[in-house]
Formats: C-alpha cells, structure tokens, sequence
C-alpha cells in the first residue's frame, strides 16, 4: 500500500489474515476494492491463502505480527483503519485444555489488545469472531439455539471466546467503541486445515483424496449446523456496517451428522474404504445448530450456499492444493 488511497474509504484491518476464515475474508474485501491491512502471526495460518493479495500489493499490506505484541497500536496508528475484523485465535480445543493458560494469553488479552489499540485509534467498528464452541450442550428440544441461549463453555477455548466478548461490552461503555460479535457454527471450505474447529470436513476430504483411512469418533450420528466460508465472509461485511452492540449468530439452522457428511463426501471423491470407529471425543457436544434469524433481521444475512455446493466448492479447491 503507497500512502495515497486510491478509494476514499478508511481501509480495514484483519487479524488472522493468513489463517481459514481470515484468508478468505481479505480477499473478499479486496475484490470489494477494499484497501486492507493483514495481520498474522503464522502461528497457524499459512501466506500461500493470500497469495492472490501478496501478488497484487497495491491494495494489501501484509504484517507479521502477534497481536499481543505492543508494536500492534503503532501499526494501527500508521493505517488508521475504519474497521478491525478481529480473528486472531488460539482456535485448538484440544490444545486449550493442555494449556489454557497460553489459550487465554492469546483469545483474551490478544482481544483486549486489538480493542485498546482501536479504542485509542478512533477505530470505527470492530467486528469479533465469537464460536459457537463457547457454549455447552443444549438439549434437543432448544435447537436450533437463539442468541439467548448460554450453557456454560466446555473447554478452556469456549470459556476464553467468551470471556472477549464481555471486553467488547466494556469498551463500548468505557469509550463507545462500538463492536459486533458474530457467533459462528462449524465453518467448512477452501483453506481449512486439518487443525482447529470444524475440521471434519478438512479432515475426510484430505484422508480420502489420499486415499487413507477415516476414522469417526463415536457412533457418527452426532450433528454439526456446517455453514459455508464465503456465506461465513458475507456476515462479516455485513457486521461492519450494521449490528452495534449485538452478538448474532452464524449458521444454516441445519443439522448433518457425521455418518451423513461421510457418504456424501465419499461419493463425491469415489472412496470405497469403510470408516473405523474410533472412541468419542470427551467434552464434544452432541448436537449443534443455530438460529440466524436475528443476523436475518438486522444484517440482512442468509447462508446462500447449500451444502451440497459448499462441498463441491471446497472439494475443488483441496484437489488443485493437493496437485500444486
Ligand atoms: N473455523 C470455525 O469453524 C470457527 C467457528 C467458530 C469461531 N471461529 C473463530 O474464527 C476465527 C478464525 O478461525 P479459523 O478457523 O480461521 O482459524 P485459523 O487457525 O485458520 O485462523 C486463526 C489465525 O490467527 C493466527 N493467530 C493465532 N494467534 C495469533 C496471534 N497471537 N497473533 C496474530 N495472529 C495469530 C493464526 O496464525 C491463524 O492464521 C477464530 O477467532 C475462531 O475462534 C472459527
């Protein structure tokens, strides 16, 4: 980026740039013919998502950095960006149980720091990244789950997600900071890795273009509500102009079990091996899904990709991956 905008708008800041939802998210914005600054810290995500946007330059700029690290509020000091879509995360559930205290390092004052800097920088709107993995287990009758909705979290992760979110309610009444929370189901589609949360999807497509074997932990009738990444991507560019003050939530209101993404993906890729079944994972939650219709409502966001072409999608992109 030169200094000189070729748009009048402020541009806007994405933490987490280089991993899953991040990656796509800037290139969203690019082609909105948004000015964009990327931060990342590579401790997970990978450059080679952003490289249509690295290629570019001329509307991208890249940093690496740990968003708890100091030299965060001087970078946003120099881009003065409208909005900072913040998604940097510690997002291993499993992880976050075996050290919940680097979990809560990251997620929690990881967010303080991005508000601070955006409080002091005259950020416009943060947009925050909140999971649906901050809840605990809902029983069958309350689902699809509302923003109303609110057992207690699992894992250290779930408890740190949400944790960050009573810091945006903070800031907003310390300094009218005004942020919106998206609280997202299980994102599946290009750039996923194996790592972190909704990687069953990843986690099939690539043992079964490699033909090895899959293993389902427990009897595979437990169901996830799988929205799509670029529908996920929709809610955040809604969320930076609309919602101040809210938390939504993000996903198809639909159920599919694991036994059911399995057959569907199988055929998708021709594999014949049967899946083993393995133990069931502890602390996993049986059935997910949630309620959209207040991110309906106020941000005018509907999860558009059925997810039959959300699959072919994300299919197509790990073929080419694979093939690179
Ligand atoms: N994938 C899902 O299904 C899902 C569901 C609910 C919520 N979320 C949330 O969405 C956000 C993005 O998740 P994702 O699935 O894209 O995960 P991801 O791991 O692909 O992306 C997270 C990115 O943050 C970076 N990062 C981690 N710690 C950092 C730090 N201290 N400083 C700077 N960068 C750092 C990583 O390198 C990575 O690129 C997270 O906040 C996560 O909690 C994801």
């Amino acid at each position: 980026m030169n200094g000189v905008r070729a748009r009048g708008d402020r541009p806007v800041l994405v933490t987490g740039a280089a991993g899953f939802i991040g990656s796509n998210l800037v290139l969203r914005l690019l082609r909105d013919g948004r000015d964009v600054i990327g931060v990342d810290d590579l401790s997970t995500g990978d450059l080679a998502h952003l490289a249509p946007a690295l290629e570019d330059g001329s509307s991208f700029a890249f940093e690496r950095l740990d968003v708890r690290d100091p030299q965060l509020a001087a970078l946003v000091e120099r881009h003065r960006p409208g909005v900072i879509h913040h998604l940097a995360a510690q997002v291993d559930v499993r992880r976050s149980v075996e050290d919940p205290l680097h979990d809560a390092d990251v997620n929690v004052l990881g967010t303080i720091a991005v508000l601070e800097a955006a409080r002091r920088c005259g950020v416009e709107r943060v947009v925050y990244a909140s999971s649906i993995g901050s809840y605990g287990e809902p029983a069958e009758a309350e689902l699809p789950v509302d923003e109303s909705f609110g057992a207690p979290a699992l894992s250290p992760y779930g408890a740190s997600k949400r944790v960050a979110l009573d810091y945006l309610d903070t800031y907003a009444h310390l300094y009218g900071l005004a942020s919106t929370a998206l609280t997202l189901a299980n994102v599946y589609g290009p750039h996923q890795t194996t790592a972190g949360e909704g990687g069953v999807v990843a986690t099939f497509i690539g043992r079964m273009l490699a033909g090895e074997p899959c293993t389902i932990h427990g009897d595979g009738e437990q169901s996830r509500d799988l929205v799509f990444v670029e529908d996920v991507v929709e809610a955040f560019v809604a969320a930076a102009g609309d919602g101040a003050g809210k938390r939504y939530l993000i996903g198809t209101g639909r159920r599919t079990s694991v036994n059911q993404l399995f057959e569907v993906l199988a055929e998708a890729t021709g594999y014949e091996l049967e899946p083993s079944h393995g133990p069931a994972r502890a602390g996993e939650i049986r059935h997910s899904s949630v309620d959209a219709r207040a991110a309906a409502r106020d941000l005018g966001w509907h999860p558009r990709t059925s997810l039959e072409s959300g699959l072919a999608a994300t299919l197509a992109w790990a073929r080419t991956a694979r093939s690179v």
